[in-house]
């Protein structure tokens, strides 16, 4: 497939903010979070001399929340990014289109990805991948599903931007789009990690992919 600039580009930005976010999501403290945690164990275990101490871990954590603000930065702009890339999916420029990432949605798309399911699938238990001349359908649906967890993350990341108490006890929903947001990283997490062998996989077997998707090249 021929991959249009604009969508090599939001490529680039998407993986670049993307693999950052999760490199400051593993190493940041959240704000709010430890206040709860710090109420938690202090009440439990009723001791004013421990929940001092608390009291100034936590003021630790808030001098380094400037990892959470680069985290909030980043999630916004993964959040603009990842719209940029479903607007381009209603266009018609090359590469773009919203049926190159859900070709199940169509009886035909179906069709094509089990006969590739069922001619390929062999060769992916010996870590070889079919030059993408003879089938894309896998990694067009592996690609739409990344793109619609993306979507879940900056959605649950956009509420919690405006929703979360840094100084305190946050509300239930607010909770639970908090450990949604927690768990559906662990997918995300998953599929880039496949998606990066996928690269590798198919560059082992001499297929130049990396040529399909970076900006500018021929
Ligand atoms: C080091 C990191 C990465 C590398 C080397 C890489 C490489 C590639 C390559 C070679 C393709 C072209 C596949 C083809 O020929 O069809 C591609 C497409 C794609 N990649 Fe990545 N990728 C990386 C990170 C990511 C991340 C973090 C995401 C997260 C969403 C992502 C999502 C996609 C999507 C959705 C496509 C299809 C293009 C589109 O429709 O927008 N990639 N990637």
């Amino acid at each position: 497939m021929n991959y249009a600039n604009p969508i090599r580009v939001l490529h680039s930005l998407l993986a670049l903010c993307l693999l950052s976010q999760i490199a400051i999501g593993q190493l940041m403290d959240v704000p709010g979070e430890h206040h709860v945690e710090a109420e938690v164990s202090a009440l439990s275990i009723a001791n004013e001399a421990m929940a001092d101490e608390d009291h100034q871990s936590n003021a630790h954590a808030e001098e380094e929340s400037w990892m959470f603000e680069v985290h909030e930065f980043l999630g916004i702009s993964i959040a603009a990014l990842i719209m940029m890339r479903l607007a381009l999916a209603f266009t018609n420029i090359p590469g773009a289109h919203w049926r190159n990432l859900f070709p199940w949605f169509s009886k035909e798309g179906r069709n094509r990805l089990q006969d590739e399911i069922k001619s390929q699938a062999s060769g992916w238990k010996q870590g070889k991948l079919a030059a993408p001349e003879n089938g894309e359908s896998v990694a067009r649906s592996a690609h739409g599903l990344m793109l619609l967890i993306v979507l879940a993350m900056a959605a649950t990341g956009v509420t919690l931007f405006f929703g979360w108490n840094e100084h305190g006890q946050q509300t239930e929903i607010i909770h639970m789009v908090g450990e949604a947001h927690e768990f559906i990283v662990i997918f995300l997490e998953a599929f880039i990690v496949l998606h990066i062998l996928a690269v590798v996989l198919h560059m082992r077997g001499g297929h130049s992919i990396i040529n399909r998707i970076r900006p500018f090249a021929k």
